[in-house]
Order: structure tokens, then sequence, then C-alpha cells
């Protein structure tokens, strides 16, 4: 990720400034500037933690400095600077940085005159490979994790300016449509003329599966469609299309639900390439193909497990066609980046399939990111894999009827059902439910199971997307009561500078500092796509304008009675809200003005 703009970030600006003084204090050893956010107030917002690696290095060339020396030698070297305050050295060596007030205020200022911005990046192309389901095999709460996670990261990178692909590489193809194609003509033998109405393609599925099992004479017939399918005979196309249909609706109805934006482009659309790829492979590369037991397999570099590329009965596997697919989005697609959001226990497959791609040469580590995502199970609340009652597993659509239900009760509990109206509350409920399974999921660290639970989710204490939607509507609804004329406000943001703006309570400074960190943070998750790191930064906004709204009166009353409006903490309350939006938005949560 190449950044233009770094936007209010003062980490970055820090760092710059950190660099600069390490190299005019040492010019002639290379040290990396290394600065991060306190974890204590006490000790100022940042440190820089480079002292004590530099005092290491300057010995081995015959410096003898004690890191208290260095830190302070490099204080030295920043001197004045408007962005801050003071600096101090701990006794370990590490520089407390304490920034300028006004400074932030400023940068604040702006940022309510421009509005909430991200930062810039350079415009690349990047694939999101997410959601990902079989058909068939309905789509489970896997899927869902995958399908959360993917669509949060690809609205990150929109946010800040990249091309995104949404790829939805659903499993559309393989041998198990052969039982399927064999059972539909037994089940349904008109089914050409007189197109069935397939309700539960999970039971249609798991019938044509036992038949298989138990019954030589279908399992041949099943094999035969297989064929058939595979020389494109149009009757057999005919019913593949009508089982990914079935699917595919269903698989509609939960993205539709979730505001899920995403393309088609399944294990089908590579079957000719394949072919192709198989016979490039054989002329370009068959030193790294190998046969075993009649299976054609490849083993890249530094891999214990090799791909199979071509069974012994000449069929493809998963593993053809991923590596057709990379192929493809490397020299067709020509992306720049791909992500492929995919539960852990694909992690080998995955690895295996990209290694094999850089001995082919397809693309260098440096400069393409080609990278997993990898994400934990998700668990029920026994701690075992999420399954229904009866030991099924549990239909999305069922999952989320359900959360949409508890939602309603939740919002009824909170007597909101008496002051809001029908459409209103309609629009709460599907907010709660479906935001609070998102954020469930995206606040948690992602390479972590993590545990299914709606009564945790909707608990309005604590890091939840409920707790967070309350704290954005009563932030909302402060700009509501002060009723304060849009023109009038818009005005004095306008002409608002520092002489207008006296923030200088200490939860108003914190809350401004919080609110110049989002473009940091948005650079922190453009590398380590953790989107957690996200909801903590909501979780603590929330939680540190509460303490600026218990400190500092928004709406002032007088002895008489009249009201005033203190319009720079109103511009604190505007600001905050519409950070907060911002990041709903790129965790895909609807926010409600009103709840
Ligand atoms: N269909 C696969 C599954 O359900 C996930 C596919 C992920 N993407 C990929 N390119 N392999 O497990």
């Amino acid at each position: 990720v190449k950044v233009e703009d770094y936007g209010s970030s003062i980490l970055y600006r820090l760092t710059e400034v950190f660099r600069v003084a390490i190299n005019k204090a040492y010019p002639n050893v290379e040290w990396p500037p290394l600065l991060q956010e306190t974890a204590n107030r006490k000790h100022g917002d940042y440190q820089c933690n480079s002292a004590m690696g530099l005092a290491n290095k300057l010995r081995q060339v015959g410096v003898n400095k004690k890191p208290t020396e260095v830190a302070q030698e490099i204080c030295d070297a920043v001197g004045q600077n408007p962005l801050i305050k003071t600096l101090g050295v701990s006794q370990n060596g590490f520089i407390n940085i304490f920034l300028d007030d006004n400074h932030s205020i400023q940068q604040f200022v702006q940022i309510a005159k421009q509005g909430v911005q991200f930062p810039k990046i350079t415009k690349r192309r990047v694939l999101v490979d997410f959601s990902s389901p079989n058909i068939a095999k309905e789509m489970h709460v896997g899927h869902l994790r995958s399908t959360i996670i993917g669509d949060s990261i690809a609205r990150l990178l929109e946010a800040v300016n990249f091309e995104v692909l949404r790829i939805n590489h659903i499993g559309d193809w393989g041998t198990q449509f052969g039982m399927l194609i064999a059972h539909l003509y037994d089940k349904y033998p008109d089914f050409l003329t007189n197109l069935p109405k397939i309700s539960d393609l999970q039971a249609f599925y798991k019938e044509s599966k036992k038949r298989f099992d138990e019954d030589e004479q279908f399992k041949k017939r099943a094999y035969e469609c297989v064929v058939k399918l595979q020389n494109k005979e149009p009757e057999f196309v005919k019913a593949w299309t009508l089982i990914c249909d079935v699917s595919k609706r269903y698989n509609q109805m939960v993205y539709d639900r979730l505001d899920i934006k995403i393309e088609d482009l399944g294990e089908s659309f590579y079957q000719d390439k394949m072919i192709e790829l198989i016979n490039f492979l054989k002329q370009k590369h068959s030193d790294f193909l190998k046969e075993e037991e009649g299976r054609l397999v490849a083993f890249p570099t530094g891999c214990d497990i090799p791909l199979t590329v071509v069974k012994s009965d000449g069929g493809f596997t998963y593993d053809t066609s991923d590596l057709a697919a990379l192929k493809y989005r490397i020299f067709d697609q020509k992306v720049d980046w791909a992500i492929y959001v995919v539960d852990s226990g694909q992690s080998l497959h995955l690895e295996t399939i990209y290694a094999a791609g850089r001995d082919m040469g397809w693309y260098k580590p440096e400069e393409k990111r080609v990278e997993h995502v990898a994400f934990g199970l998700v668990l029920g609340e026994d701690k075992k894999k999420f399954k229904t009652r009866s030991g099924e597993t549990v239909r999305l659509l069922d999952l989320l009827d359900e959360g949409v239900k508890r939602a309603a009760e939740k919002l009824v509990e909170k007597g909101r059902d008496k002051v809001m109206t029908e459409e209103e509350l309609k629009v709460a409920r599907e907010a709660v439910a479906y935001g609070c399974i998102k954020y469930a999921d995206l606040s948690h660290t992602r390479t972590q199971d993590y545990v299914f639970s709606f009564d945790r989710m909707l608990d309005d204490r604590g890091n939840t997307a409920v707790y967070l939607l309350y704290a954005y509507a009563r932030i909302r609804s402060i700009f509501r009561t002060a009723n304060v004329n849009q023109d009038a406000y818009d005005a004095f943001v306008r002409s608002a500078s520092l002489d207008t703006l006296p923030l200088n309570m200490p939860t108003e400074q914190r809350l401004i500092k919080h609110i110049l960190k989002l473009s940091d943070v948005i650079i922190l998750i453009l590398e380590t796509l953790m989107l957690h790191s996200l909801c903590d930064y909501m979780y603590q906004m929330a939680t540190l304008f509460t303490e600026f709204y218990n400190e500092c009166k928004v709406i002032d009353k007088k002895k008489d009675g009249t009201e005033i409006v203190n319009m720079h903490r109103l511009m604190l309350c505007d600001v905050t809200a519409n950070v907060m939006s911002k990041c709903f938005n790129i965790l895909g949560i609807r926010e409600v003005p009103k709840m």
C-alpha cells in the first residue's frame, strides 16, 4: 500500500519528525524511528522507542552512550516543533511525547470544515475472494464469517480509493453434480418443461448422497452424468444450471439482507481454463510435474504436501481450479493484490497454491500481495462447532430471523416501542440484528475461534454493536435537542478557528486526539487486515465521548431558565458522530439516527 495522503495522521507526522531528528543526531548510523501510542496517559500521548536499540547499535561502532543520553540527543535534535508541546525522557530511554493541544484543535477544525476523510492511497486493483459457498451444500456460518469479513475489507479498500473486485468463488463444479443430476432425473423426470420448486436443497443433497453411497447402480449413473455434463450436453447443462440457480437464489437472500455486493465467478468458470492450464504446465513447466500412481502432482518449493492437478481418472480437483484462478487473477484480471478470505483450515492448501504461483514466476511477493486472510471457527455457546439443537447445520436465514426477533425483544425491553414509530422500529430492529451479528464477528481477532452468542452480542454494555448504535443515536439526538438551525451551525463551523474554540477541558482534548487517530487506524488495518482494530477504535471513541458528555455541558441552562448551546461542543458532537458513521460504513453496519 502506497499512501499518498496521510490525512490527519499524527503518528505518521511524528514518525517523520523523529526520522529527521535521528538522522541529524547520528548522521553515520541508520536507525528507524519507532513511534507508538502510550499505554498510559501520564506518559504523554505517544512515545518514541528508538533510543535503546540505537544505543546498542552505536556501541557496535565504538560509541558508548546510555539509552537515556541517546534519547536526550534525539530530543535536542527535534527541537521546537508545532506538533509537540513537550518531550520527556524516561529512565529506560523512552521518549514521551506530549502533543500540542492547539495544534490538535487546528487539525480538528480542519476536519470539521472539510468533513471526515480517510487517507488516500495510490490507486491499485485488488481482488477480494470471499463468501464463496458451495452449491447444494448450504452456506453455513463459516461462509457467513467469510462474507462479513470479506465485505468489510472490500468496503475499507473502496473507502481509501482502491479499485475492488468482489469475487464469489463459489463451488459450482465438480463430481458432486453427477449425483445431484441423477437424483433430479428420478425425482423430477419432467424438470425440463416443468421447473421444480426445490425449497430445501440441503435435503435434496442429502437424499442424493445417501443413494450415491448405498446404491451401486445409482453411483454408476451419477458418474455418467458427470461425463455428460463435462461434455456440455445441453440437457445436463440445464439440470446443472437449475440446481445452481436454486442455491444462488437462497444465497442472494442472505446477501440482500446483509447489504452484501458480490459477483459470481465460481469454479465452473475455470472449466476450459483448467484444460489450458494443464497443457501450459506440461509444455512450460514439465519439471514441476510428477506422475504418482496415475495422478499428476506438483511439489512447490518448501511445501510438504503436493498439489494434485489431475486425478487418476483424468478429472480436476480443487487444487486445479485454484491454480487456474490464481493465474487468471494475475494475468487476465491483472490484480495488484489478491485477498482470499477463507477459513484457517485451508491455509495449507492456499499457501501451496501461492508457492506454486511463485515457483512458476507468476508473481513476485515484493510486487504483488497475494494473501490468505484466515479466520477461526464459529463456535456455539457450548464451545463446540456451531449447530442447531438437533445437531444440524444452522440455516443462515433462520439465524438472521432469530437475530431480528431477539433485536425486537431488546428494543421492547428498552421501552423503545413506546417512543418510536413502527417504521422507525423496523429500521432499528434490522440494523441492530444484522449489525450485531457483523460486529460480533469483526470485533474478535479474526484468526481466533469465536463464540456465537445472541445474548452477548445484544448486550448494550461493553464492546457491542448495540452499545455503539445507542451511543451514536444519542449523539445525534443532542443535535436535535439543541435545536440549532442548520445554516447557523454551518456558518459557525465555517468561521471556526482556534480562538473561537475554547476546547480546553481534558475530556474534550482527549476526544479530539482520538478523532485525529482515525487515519492511523485505517493505515494500520491496510497492513494487517485486522478489523477488530477499527472496532476497538470505535469503542474507545464511544467511551471517550461519554466521559466528555458527563464533564462538559453542550446545552447550558442559565439561572433564568434560558438555554445556551455551546456551539464548539456541538461541533465536537457532530464530528464524533461523523467519524462513527464512517466507521460503521466500513463495518457494513447501518447506523440509526434514532434509537
Ligand atoms: N468453496 C470453498 C469452501 O466452501 C471456499 C473457496 C475459497 N476460495 C478459493 N479460491 N479457494 O470451502
